[in-house]
């Protein structure tokens, strides 16, 4: 995507340093970060300079490419075995980042140049699979549609395009008029401040609404359709996504909107069979506690948000039950939840 007329992917390769995107800065401050190490990787990883399933698959499958560049002759095993865990430690609940790690190592057993180049095939099937997405899913956008996401499942949280607002873009591309209604204003923002800042580059229609007002726009009438992405597909089709999806597919399910899980086969894991098996990320009571934003000055500064004292908790993301998903929107084509083709569909890395 286009960022001030010059062409940038989320996160890249180039030597032996991954370069991505600083999210924690954005919309305020456009930086790149560079992760020299495998270890500059994982930090990236687990304060969220790079966040997202895909992007979180792609710079996890750069850092275990960096992992055999960084080996040493003696210890070797050991110190890959060891690097590998880290990797895997940063984010539990993203399963692109599992998948990644995973062919990334086994390309990596043949030769240090193979794990480099299975690490940008990964990179590149992500922007690609992403594409495809933004294809099926604008032929479920109807003229005049009234969307709602969550979070942010755009590019930034893909190596390109994104899978919930890749539909959008699409349909933007093919002049649709489509409205947008962005979430997650807590705890991280993702959605006021990277998905508004998408749309706002695309010139796309939209309004950020504060997490707790989806339902009662719902039961006015104000939105068609919900595309939202997803972290981890289990089995059975129970969808593990941020914080605040599940009530939002509760919502749109009483109402009878269409509810979509936008996500390529990479982000399905079909060894759990159900939602209560999936590791759910904890994540620091700071990031409740304090925000970070603009001040009127232009100043960027943290602040306490909250009582001080009290504790915070920070789940990161929430499991919803496949009967709320209206169907998945992949690479491959739209399916939905009750069908086998689940299973077949995400047999790609086996
Ligand atoms: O706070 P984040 O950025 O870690 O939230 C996770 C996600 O990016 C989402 O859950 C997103 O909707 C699915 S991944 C594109």
């Amino acid at each position: 995507m286009k960022v001030k007329g010059k062409n940038y992917r989320t996160v890249w390769m180039e030597g032996s340093s991954v370069f991505m995107i600083e999210q924690n800065l954005l919309p305020f401050k456009f930086e790149i970060f560079e992760a020299k190490k495998y270890f500059d990787t994982c930090f990236a990883i687990t304060t969220m300079i790079v966040r997202g399933a895909g992007a979180l698959g792609a710079a996890a499958g750069y850092a275990m490419a960096q992992v055999f560049l960084e080996a040493p002759e003696e210890g070797r095993d050991e110190f890959i075995a060891q690097a590998r865990f880290d990797i895997e430690a940063t984010r539990p609940t993203a399963q692109n980042l599992f998948y990644a790690v995973k062919r990334v190592y086994k390309a990596g057993k043949h030769s240090v140049e193979q794990a480099v180049a299975e690490a940008n095939k990964i990179a590149d099937e992500d922007a690609e699979d992403s594409r495809s997405i933004g294809l099926y899913g604008n032929e479920l956008i109807k003229k005049n549609a009234k969307i709602a996401t969550h979070c942010n499942a755009g590019w930034l949280a893909f190596v390109d395009f994104g899978t919930a607002l890749s539909p959008i873009y699409m349909a933007k591309k093919e002049k649709k008029k489509i409205f947008v209604y962005v979430d997650e204003t807590r705890p991280r923002s993702q959605g006021a401040r990277l998905t508004a800042w998408e749309l706002k580059n695309a010139r796309i229609p939209h309004i950020i609404i504060p997490d707790n007002a989806t339902a009662y726009l719902m039961a006015k009438g104000k939105i068609d359709m919900m595309i939202v992405g997803a972290d981890r597909i289990v089995a059975n089709g129970d969808t593990a996504n941020k914080i605040g999806t599940l009530g939002k597919a509760i919502a749109a399910y009483e109402f009878g909107i269409p509810f979509y899980v936008a996500a390529p086969t990479s982000t399905f894991d079909l060894g759990t069979k159900t939602g209560n098996r999936i590791n759910i990320e904890e994540r620091n009571q700071d990031e409740v506690i304090y925000q970070t934003g603009m001040d009127r000055n232009g100043n960027i500064a943290t602040v306490q948000v909250t009582s001080p004292g009290s504790r915070a908790l920070n789940i990161a993301f929430d499991v919803t039950p496949s009967k709320y998903i209206t169907g998945f929107i992949t690479e491959k084509g739209v399916i939905t939840p009750e069908e086998d083709l689940i299973r077949e569909i995400a047999t790609k890395d086996e």
